[in-house]
């Protein structure tokens, strides 16, 4: 594993970002595991400036996200579909059939979840996998004591996690309590993993994470296992690695 430290949040974005686009420059027709959240917004926000100066073509990249809310339709303004489009997919120049999440509205929730593993191993698999992490150490929806195992999957979200993630709707009763999620076992077959964290409250879940036991109890504890995996953190998440 290698960590990089940025001296704050939009510094941790700007080197994560660079590592994306390095990954576009090498293999301009990549597949990028993308995540939703606070903490790569600052890096979407680096690659659209880059575009824009025509220094990354995301022309032929292929985008395939970790997860979505089940029961909240495209359009709704919480929705993980409509953050990318808004944050990132309606900046660039990525084509938009390319661009793949989980249906969360699918009647079928688990022939959804079997098509969705089946499209990223017909693309490839994941060339390059972005993540976020909770501070209960969820990464997708992988909640604490969930197994190791999983593929694309129905994921029931921890109270911690609807808590946490409330500040985005207008009520903590609107939040969805199932999403569909990659699961661990899709994400650590990604070719190479690049977790991007910020601020002090993650300080003590990123320790725990990467010097602690590998536990499905801390479910980014996994990625010690994962041979290509690059942590990208402000000064604040690294404290207690000191
Ligand atoms: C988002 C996702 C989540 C977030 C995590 C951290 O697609 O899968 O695991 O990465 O909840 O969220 P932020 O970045 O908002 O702290």
């Amino acid at each position: 594993m290698r960590i990089i430290i940025g001296k704050d949040y939009d510094d941790m974005s700007r080197k994560a970002a660079n590592i994306i686009s390095a990954m576009v420059i090498l293999k301009p027709d990549a597949v990028l595991g993308l995540a939703t959240g606070t903490s790569p917004l600052g890096l979407y926000k680096q690659l659209i400036k880059w575009y824009e100066k025509k220094d990354i073509d995301f022309s032929a990249v292929r985008s395939v996200n970790l997860d979505e809310y089940v029961g909240l339709s495209k359009t709704h303004v919480q929705s993980y579909f409509h953050f990318m489009h808004e944050m990132f997919f309606n900046h660039i120049n990525i084509a938009l059939e390319n661009c793949h999440l989980p249906n969360g509205m699918a009647s079928d929730i688990d022939a959804e979840c079997r098509r969705y593993d089946t499209l990223i191993s017909s693309l490839g698999g994941i060339d390059l996998q972005l993540l976020g992490i909770g501070q209960n150490g969820h990464i997708g929806f992988n909640e604490p004591e969930e197994n190791f195992e999983q593929m694309t999957h129905l994921a029931h979200l921890t109270q911690s996690t609807i808590t946490a993630n409330s500040r985005l709707f207008d009520d903590i009763s609107d939040v969805p309590t199932t999403a569909l999620s990659m699961g661990i076992k899709a994400i650590m077959q990604a070719k190479m993993i690049v977790l991007v964290a910020s601020g002090k409250n993650k300080a003590q879940i990123i320790k725990q994470s990467f010097f602690g036991a590998v536990t499905p109890k801390v479910p980014a504890s996994i990625l010690q296992m994962h041979n290509n995996v690059i942590l990208v953190v402000d000064e604040d998440a690294a404290g207690d690695l000191r």
